[in-house]
């Protein structure tokens, strides 16, 4: 599947020089990536990022409420089952006064950052979304953005009215596959957005599918070099999921163990990035996520959608069907030795 780089025979790829690097924030190369990828085996790879998760990030878990706002979408690509040409799917979108009135009792939970996510909605413009953002910073939390592609002053306008962080995964860097999955945009676009937002001082997540139809191994390594040009603030990474609805059904799901190995990768080029385990590792088995947080992430992103709605946010299949069960959870992060950002005092 993949051309194996020349591996040269050096001190370069013990552990301390490793974590040396990372800690001081030199580049690697791509051999060096290549080496951790192709010839460490998977469990000194999770170590290793473990090691530096611990120590620069310490023991926290953020949590991050997403609330998926509508499944309107004016793209289609390949892979996701909320794509434009999907007719059979149920279409909605949230009004103001219900995306607040979710956000505040998020807050009250105890939720530090609410994630409005949505498909590529020309409905919800930049400027009917500002409200939103302007009303949810009255409550005193962080909001994140996930809705997509936009002009620049349109990321503009929505930094001005308090958003903080903005998640547009880059999805692959391999120019050919992306035009092929997203024929509505280009590689070069998606990457002008991330500098935009960067340039707008948004703290920025960028990330990639993984096993997706046609990508190697060798590409997943220019997405790592990439995301160490780009430093992002956060990394999110998923394996692919065929979804039934969509031109991809039938092509295998992507190898979780693959993913975990660029979670670690992603932790070791950038040890100070929010590293979230993600559902769709969830989705294929719910003891990947779990594995996750030993293999680099430190933020877990709750979809808490209104229940009526949830289902209607399929993606990928199996999303909308899972329940986040948060009790369950800061029990789980309590065994692991993991604190959580969730306020004590507010939660009920
Ligand atoms: N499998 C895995 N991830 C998917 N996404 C969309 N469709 C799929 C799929 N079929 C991911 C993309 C997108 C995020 C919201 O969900 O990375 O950015």
């Amino acid at each position: 599947m993949y051309k194996k780089l020349p591996i040269p025979k050096s001190t370069n790829f013990l552990e301390e020089r490793i974590l040396e690097k990372s800690f001081k924030g030199i580049k690697f190369s791509r051999e060096e990536l290549a080496y951790l990828l192709y010839e460490l085996d998977s469990e000194s790879l999770y170590a290793l990022a473990d090691k530096i998760r611990k120590e620069q990030r310490g023991n926290l878990v953020f949590l991050r409420a997403i609330i998926e706002f509508s499944n309107y979408c004016r793209n289609n690509c390949l892979y996701c089952g909320i794509r434009r040409d999907n007719k059979e799917l149920k279409r909605y979108r949230m009004k103001e006064k219900e995306i607040l009135a979710e956000a505040e009792k998020l807050v009250l939970k105890g939720f530090k950052t609410i994630v409005l996510q949505s498909g590529e909605d020309p409905l919800w413009d930049a400027k009917r979304l500002s409200k939103v953002v302007k009303e949810i910073k009255k409550f005193g939390v962080a909001v994140t953005l996930s809705v997509g592609e936009l002009d620049y002053k349109d990321y503009a306008i929505l930094r001005e009215a308090g958003a903080d962080r903005y998640l547009l995964k880059h999805e692959t860097i391999d120019k050919k596959l992306f035009s092929w999955l997203k024929p509505d945009t280009t590689l070069e676009k998606r990457i002008r957005c991330l500098f935009w937002l960067k340039e707008l001082e948004y703290e920025v997540g960028a990330g990639c599918i993984i096993g997706l139809p046609g990508q190697t191994l060798d590409s997943l390594i220019d997405d790592l070099l990439f995301l160490q040009e780009l430093k992002p603030d956060m990394v999110g990474h998923g394996p692919f999921i065929p979804h039934p609805k969509t031109p991809l059904a039938g092509f295998p799901y992507g190898n979780p163990e693959l993913v975990l190995k660029i979670v670690a990768l992603t932790r070791i080029i950038l040890p100070y990035a929010n590293i979230p385990a993600t559902t769709a590792l969830g989705v294929i088995n719910p003891v990947y996520r779990i594995k996750a947080f030993y293999a680099g992430a430190n933020v877990i992103m709750p979809d808490l959608t209104p229940e009526k709605y949830k289902t209607f946010y399929e993606i990928y299949p199996g999303k909308g069907i899972q329940k986040f069960d948060l009790n369950g959870w800061l029990e789980t992060f309590r065994k692991m030795g993991r604190k959580t950002d969730l306020s004590p005092i507010n939660y009920h």
